[in-house]
């Protein structure tokens, strides 16, 4: 899909179709108000009498309208302007694309001037590029082309890279486990890597063996596809100064191990790689736009099969940082993985950590689908991190973290096992032990289990993998 930008008014854009925005109970202004002179009216009757609705994110068509170019004028409702919420002109104007991309369509323009302008441009690209046109189970047809009402290419070019690198995540996560595996994820990293600027480093097996990654080793052993360490090295920034570390959950499908998942609980399991493929997304979302920043991205990637190899019930791992771990339960596999990839990015000497998992349904029962539960040993840069998503429109928001919940992962044969003592709190009994594995560094633990991946549609977004996540940490990272 081609993206330009233009300034031919909203009625004699050569265009399919143009998508228009409008408050509600707000007089009609800009490319809506040129819609409605140029229908003598028109619109602001069908608002009147209700055949357009202003409510947020209803979508109208008006049809071959008498004095416009275009054969569809969609009309995107954006609510009242007293009820805007970060993050609206992404979802209104990819409500709009998915709408119109349900039929196969030239050329198609899209008025952005009645979206709020301190809502940046790219927003609204992203929401085409990165939200709205992209498909796993819908049928949609991208838009040759797609113009937008503004001269700011510099965003508009921003807006491509982020809904880029939002889509290159939402397609590995909605990938097959057969298809998307450890080493397919790391042949992917390294030619994402080759093809938008950063190094890539991948430990196979033997290495990681070498590094005395115990926990994250046990976890992959039953699988016919062994475990990588993807490490994605980005610097843009000074050369004294401390990399930014992200780190992501890789599990490119749990079936729970011999703790074994029901098939209801094992159905969505290919999105467990969601933080790694964040990871990945972020980084060529990062260095396509040329941060002037110093970025190590760590992607620990296993399978969590079940078979005679099978680490079991028991069993007494011993981490890469030395603390030994006790397993209760083969499920929780991922703060495993995590034990030994974190403590490989502290050794990369990064100044902070944030990392990304798809760690625990907890999460869902606690947050609900869509908000990411954040966990941190460091009051800065979690709000940092709460002021990036809120800037994006994305929902995170805090567990508390006291010390007791260290008393819950205690264990009678090794330092600590990977389980709570009970199922309550079981989100933060989960943050409490990937934090015995970052030492002093300044950390984010982010639990995506519920926005990653959805089982509905939204207006705007398809279900399946979301992307979730990669704004907010773009914005950061700026
Ligand atoms: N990958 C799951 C968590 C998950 C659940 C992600 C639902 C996305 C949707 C994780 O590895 C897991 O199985 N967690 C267990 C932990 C429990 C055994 C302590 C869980 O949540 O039940
Ligand atoms: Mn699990
Ligand atoms: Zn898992």
């Amino acid at each position: 899909m081609k993206i330009e930008t233009t300034n031919t008014p909203a009625a004699d854009i050569d265009a399919s179709a143009i998508a228009i925005f409008i408050w509600k109970d707000e007089p009609l202004t800009g490319s809506a108000l040129d819609i409605d002179t140029a229908t003598e009216g028109a619109l602001c009757c069908l608002i009147k009498s209700g055949e357009v609705s202003a409510e947020s994110l209803a979508v109208s068509k008006m049809l071959a309208p008498v004095g416009v170019t275009a054969k569809v004028v969609l009309v995107v409702g954006l609510g009242a302007k007293a009820d805007q919420a970060p993050g609206l002109a992404g979802r209104a104007v990819g409500t709009a694309a998915k709408s119109l991309a349900a039929t196969a369509r030239d050329t198609v323009g899209f008025f952005l001037d009645s979206l709020d302008v301190t809502e940046a441009v790219a927003a609204t690209i992203v929401g085409v590029v990165g939200q709205g046109l992209y498909q796993c189970r819908e049928q949609l047809t991208p838009f040759k082309k797609a113009c937008f009402s503004t001269d700011d290419t510099a965003a508009v070019e921003r807006g491509k890279i982020l809904g880029d690198a939002q889509n290159l995540v939402r397609k590995l996560v909605n990938m097959p486990a057969s298809d998307l595996y450890p080493d397919s994820f790391a042949t992917e990293a390294v030619n994402v890597g080759a093809a938008s600027g950063f190094e890539v480093e991948v430990w196979d097996e033997q290495r990681l063996e070498q590094e005395r990654c115990g926990a994250f080793l046990a976890v992959g052993r039953a699988s016919a596809h062994p475990p990588r360490l993807v490490i994605m090295k980005y610097m843009g920034g000074q050369s004294d100064e401390k990399p930014l570390g992200l780190v992501g959950k890789g599990v490119t499908f749990d079936s729970g191990g011999l703790s074994i998942k029901t098939s209801e609980g094992m159905m969505a399991m290919k999105c467990d790689m969601a933080g790694a493929a964040t990871v990945l997304g972020t980084m060529q979302g990062i260095a396509k736009l040329k941060l002037p920043i110093n970025v190590i991205g760590f992607a620990g990637m296993a399978e969590n099969m079940i078979g005679g190899n099978s680490f079991r019930l028991g069993d007494v791992l011993t981490s890469r940082n030395g603390k030994t771990i006790e397993v209760h339960n083969t499920d929780a596999e991922g703060r495993l993985v995590l034990a030994d990839t974190l403590d490989v990015a502290v050794d990369h000497g990064v100044g902070r950590i944030i990392d990304l998992a798809t760690l625990t349904g907890a999460c869902l029962v606690a947050l609900g689908t869509d908000i990411a539960g954040l966990m941190t040993n460091n009051d800065q840069l979690a709000a940092d991190v709460k002021a990036a998503a809120a800037a994006c429109g994305e929902y995170v928001w805090e567990l508390p973290m006291h010390d007791y919940f260290s008393d819950q992962i205690k264990s009678s044969v090794a330092d600590i096992k990977n389980l709570g003592d009970s199922r309550w709190g079981g989100s933060i009994t989960a943050g409490k032990f990937l934090e015995e594995f970052v030492r002093e560094t300044p950390w984010v633990h982010l639990d995506i289990a519920g926005p990653s991946f959805s089982d509905k549609p939204k207006s705007w977004i398809d279900g399946g993998a979301s992307g979730c996540m990669v704004r907010t940490l773009v914005e950061y990272a700026e």
